[in-house]
């Protein structure tokens, strides 16, 4: 027998196939009988007429439960006015898989530690299936967007040495070369491939060992770091303008669906166009104060005047040029503000607040040696690093996506906890 995934099920209108799947719905009217099924790809409403299926298959339909895995054969009928614009009228039923009733997700409301206990069956309901997608839908976007400016990818490393971010680091034991560290940020491999391959960029998982229970802090999260020689900060914050829009058109395009799924404004999407404006820093904290923020000259922005800042905005906003203490060591102190460094955090709208973290980097020699020992970091961790402001440094600039938190963002999501398949934060490792 020929069997179809319900996504293409338009293909085979009028003859007959089977599908397989889990049961999400059942409803009997004693003669007549409906089963509602996903099978991943979308969902598909069966009808048995009792009178038309043998004694065994309507025996079989009084003994399905929800979640049950099952195949369903039948001639597929187009039907606009049906759940995914389909009907099978059903002629036989098997059950491939069965599940008892106490499945653990049932339709009524559940808190979040019992459907985060169950994200392996939580993964299975619309909102979560919309979600996936709509991550999915930016992964190759990004990869797309990448591709055809001409970038390569690069795969950094996961253990490593050397120590990129301030925030906490995940340890391990490597053999007898000491501590191996969990990859914080792909960044310092990134910088060394963007002078052999020009324009690059990583995707890949990074991890921190913050003791951050927010809304928007993973233990293991996915960044998207582009590099780029001869860029400055002006080009780099450019280049995440066209990357954001470009992101945010494509799951207009593509993913309607999803975003009414989640209940979604798109208007609020729609509206996401360049230029988006670049805030200095100082006038930030200007604007801020005048706000009745108490942030002060020197601060890093937290959360909530982030959302202050961006409450004026319908696009996201560039805040440039952080002083040096604010931020990380390799990021290029500027020259009309040697107070301040050449960097931009890009802050979503909507309260999302920042989900890009860039700059154009220090490529003095004796200035980032200065900034490492100032932050007392260990100098032989870093020597590849140096060695590239040794051989040939070179103006370059680049920046870190948070996935989960675009994916937030662009889902209109509360936390960014169901943004990615198996959340790791502080207090939870399982599943
Ligand atoms: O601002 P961050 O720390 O920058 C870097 O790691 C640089 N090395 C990037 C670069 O220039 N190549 O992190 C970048 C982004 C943040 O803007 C945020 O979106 C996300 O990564 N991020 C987190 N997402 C989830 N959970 C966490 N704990 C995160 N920490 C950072
Ligand atoms: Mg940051």
């Amino acid at each position: 027998m020929q069997t179809t995934r319900i996504s293409e099920l338009g293909k085979h209108v009028g003859t007959t196939t089977t599908v397989r799947g889990w049961v999400t719905h059942l409803r009997s009217s004693g003669k007549v009988a409906f089963i509602v099924m996903r099978d991943g790809t979308g969902l598909l409403q069966s009808v048995l007429v009792k009178s038309q299926v043998t004694p065994e298959t309507w025996e079989l339909f009084g003994k399905l439960t929800q979640e049950t895995c099952i195949a369903v054969t039948g001639e597929v009928k187009a039907d606009a006015r049906q759940v995914g614009g389909h009907e099978l009228g059903l002629s036989n039923l098997e059950v491939i898989g069965s599940s008892p009733l106490d499945y653990p997700i049932q339709p009524k409301e559940h808190g979040i530690d019992h459907l985060l206990d169950n994200r392996h069956f939580w993964l299975r309901t619309p909102r979560q299936v919309a979600i996936a997608r709509v991550r999915n839908e930016i992964e190759q976007a990004i990869h797309d967007f990448f591709y055809e400016q001409g970038f390569l990818r690069v795969d950094t490393p996961v253990l490593t040495a050397a120590i990129g971010e301030r925030s906490g680091l995940f340890s391990t034991e490597y053999f007898d070369l000491g501590n191996a560290y969990l990859a914080q940020t792909g960044q310092l491999y990134g910088e060394a491939a963007a002078a052999a391959f020009g324009k690059i960029y990583t995707f890949g998982p990074t991890f921190r060992a913050e003791k951050s229970k927010t809304r928007r802090h993973l233990t293991e999260f996915w960044m998207i770091e582009p590099e780029v020689a001869f860029n400055d900060s002006d080009d780099n914050m450019q280049l995440q303008e066209d990357m954001l829009c470009f992101i945010v058109r494509r799951v207009l395009d593509r993913r309607q669906a999803e975003l009414k799924e989640l209940e979604r404004d798109v208007t609020k999407l729609e509206a996401i166009k360049g230029p988006f404006p670049r805030i200095d820093y100082t006038d930030a904290v200007k604007i801020l104060q005048g706000k009745g923020s108490s942030v002060q000259w020197g601060d890093d922005l937290g959360a909530e005047d982030e959302a202050l800042l961006v409450q004026d905005y319908v696009t996201p906003v560039f805040v440039k040029n952080y002083p040096k203490e604010a931020k990380a060591f390799y990021m290029k102190e500027n020259p009309a503000d040697p107070r301040t460094v050449l960097c931009d955090d890009c802050l979503a709208p909507e309260g999302y607040g920042e989900i890009i973290g860039g700059s154009q980097r220090e490529d003095d020699l004796e200035k980032i040696l200065h900034r490492l020992r100032e932050e007392k970091l260990p100098e032989e961790a870093y020597d590849f690093y140096l060695g590239l402001r040794k051989y040939g440094t070179f103006p370059h600039a680049g920046f870190g996506l948070g996935l989960e938190r675009t994916v937030a963002w662009i889902c209109g999501s509360q936390h960014i906890r169901e943004c990615i398949a198996f959340p790791r934060m502080m207090h939870r490792l399982k599943p």
